[in-house]
């Protein structure tokens, strides 16, 4: 069996996965063209369009992030190739930390006391009741409904919101546009950690962001498409006084990196940062690209990735 990995610590990667199959052919993607070619399975990360031109038997491709949005959109990609992708991994309790840090930020007022700080100004503001702080999470995949359980768990009311029916204990949980549009209307922080799709591009765009109550703040781990930029800057004003929207934590962007002339990068309102949210952890990660890699080798059935559905 011939493996091919392509991530940015892909030697990590290679090391982990030849340990578990020592009789695996496992190179990383910098190998020469003749060594790359011809792989059973590719194990990639944002590989670059040459490295499934090349293959000609290839059986399987493990996405080894969440997000299969960018592997879609390669051209190159093979049509008939199953596509399997990590299912939590890691990365929910990354991803928990995360948005638990942006809904305490904005809930015990760090936002404010970094601009009192700047003029010395002390002044304490009060800590509402979190009873009165709803939080909404739109997203109920295996990250997303770790996180509305998490929010949950640390005493926030939650909704939450997905495109298919969900229950998750503790959570109030909505689908469809009435849905969203009642979640909106009811919370103080919305966190986005939908997939880039075609169905989820721009969902908050300038109409919805005013469906937001005044001074709610929008937390976004998930994908840039998922928020419109210029709908959002506008939605929050200049400073701390004008605007609509509180605040905004953005980990992820239309354009990555975020180009330095971005008003992002320099708005009062806003902090960013680069994609680290929920980077993909080897060692969670690793026994389930080893089970993906048995299944596809025995012919045993595995959940694969819906092109149609881009997730
Ligand atoms: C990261 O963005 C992922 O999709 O895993």
């Amino acid at each position: 069996m011939k493996i091919v990995v392509h991530i940015d610590d892909a030697a990590q990667w290679q090391n982990a996965i030849a340990q578990a199959l020592p009789h695996a052919d496992v190179v990383t993607s910098d190998a020469p063209p003749s060594e790359r070619a011809n792989a059973d399975y590719l194990a990639v990360w944002k590989a670059p369009a040459h490295l499934f031109e090349e293959q000609t038997q290839l059986k399987g491709i493990i996405n080894l992030g969440a997000g299969v949005d960018h592997l879609l959109k390669t051209p190159e990609l093979p049509k008939d190739v199953p596509i399997v992708k990590l299912r939590d991994a890691g990365m929910s309790e990354l991803m928990a930390d995360y948005v638990l840090y942006g809904v305490l930020y904005f809930y015990r007022s760090m936002d404010r006391y970094a601009a009192q700080q700047s003029s010395a100004r002390w002044q304490p503001q009060t800590v509402p009741d979190k009873a009165n702080w709803p939080v909404g999470v739109l997203g109920l995949g295996a990250i997303g409904s770790y996180v509305a359980s998490a929010l949950q768990q640390a005493g926030f009311p939650v909704l939450g919101w997905s495109r298919t029916p969900k229950h998750i204990n503790g959570v109030r949980c909505l689908h469809g546009d009435e849905g969203l549009n009642d979640l909106l209307s009811q919370v103080q922080s919305v966190v986005t950690i939908l997939p880039d799709t075609a169905a989820t591009r721009h969902i908050l765009d300038g109409e919805r962001l005013a469906q937001l109550p005044k001074g709610a703040s929008v937390i976004n781990p998930g994908r840039g498409s998922l928020i419109d930029e210029q709908a959002l800057l506008d939605a929050l004003g200049q400073d701390e006084r004008s605007g609509h929207l509180r605040g905004a934590l953005l980990d992820v962007f239309d354009k990555e990196p975020l180009p330095a002339d971005h008003p992002l990068w320099r708005h009062p309102k806003v902090i960013v940062t680069p994609h680290m949210a929920a980077p993909t952890p080897l060692n969670d990660a690793i026994d389930q690209v080893i089970s993906y890699l048995h299944a596809f080798d025995a012919g045993e059935p595995v959940a694969t990735v819906d092109p149609k559905l881009g997730y």
